[in-house]
């Protein structure tokens, strides 16, 4: 079962994300060359605790902070150490907080400094890709024609969906149903309904789909060593376009 949220449900969920993408944004400025994941996790604890609400990840089936913090080949559920970044590394952020009884959720991948014509080309269509599925996520459309969209704008490029982690419905639990794969055939999957929420974040490669867990059971990786980006935000389905929540 598909949750629908009332409208003042999805104006407490707004709080919740705009709270992601405000923290989302400091931490993009406080990345550069030098600056350990870890140190990113810190702040973005602290910022959160400033606001009064809870890190959703920590302790989240025992994962151990704050951020997931994915760097150049690292897919997702990177775990913030000592780490430093470097000037050309790609870098994803994603962050889960929880305010008021309900959850956001948002990522974003930088580059740190300059870095490489396929880093940027890779960035850039993975947030359109992300877009692209929010743009078909409209009342009397069906799931799957968001994963359709997504699928489809990065495979023009030649680059790859990774199947093995999907986007989710959210709301007073972080994972709820949906599940919301980035790849798919259009038109088949439940009918989208005015007062659904949806965490799309397509997660693409630059080389193969394929991917394993690090022995730390959590870090993702591209199979072959490949790039790989990610973008999530979290929408609300209305009679129109989607509304975004998590916008800062
Ligand atoms: N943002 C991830 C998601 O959307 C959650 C990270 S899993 C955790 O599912 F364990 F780190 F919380
Ligand atoms: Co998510």
């Amino acid at each position: 079962m598909i949750n629908i949220r009332t409208k003042e449900e999805i104006e407490i969920m707004r709080r919740s994300n705009r709270l992601v993408a405000q923290v989302l944004g400091k931490l993009k400025e406080a990345i550069g060359p030098g600056v350990t994941t870890k140190e990113l996790d810190q702040l973005a604890e602290r910022l959160i605790k400033e606001s009064r609400a809870t890190p959703a990840f920590k302790g989240y089936r025992g994962y151990p902070a704050t951020l997931c913090v994915s760097v150049n080949e690292e897919v997702v559920h990177g775990i913030p150490g000592s780490r430093k970044l470097r000037e050309g590394d790609i870098v994803s952020l994603d962050l889960g907080v929880y305010l008021n009884g309900y959850y956001g959720d948002a990522a974003i991948t930088v580059p740190v400094g300059k870095v490489s014509q396929k880093a940027t080309e890779l960035l850039k269509i993975t947030e359109q890709a992300l877009y692209k599925g929010i743009e078909q996520a409209r009342a009397g459309n069906r799931l799957f024609d968001i994963s359709h969209a997504i699928q489809s704008w990065v495979e023009s490029f030649g680059f790859s969906v990774v199947r093995d982690f999907v986007g989710h419905g959210i709301g007073r639990n972080l994972h709820e149903e949906p599940q919301i794969p980035n790849f798919g055939p259009p038109h088949q999957g439940p009918r989208l309904e005015p007062g659904m929420v949806l965490a799309i974040e397509p997660m693409i490669n630059a080389g193969g789909w394929e991917v394993k867990v690090l022995k730390d059971g959590w870090t993702v990786v591209t199979a072959d060593g490949s790039l790989s980006a990610h973008f999530e935000h979290t929408i609300a389905i209305t009679d129109g376009r989607a509304d975004i929540l998590s916008l800062p």
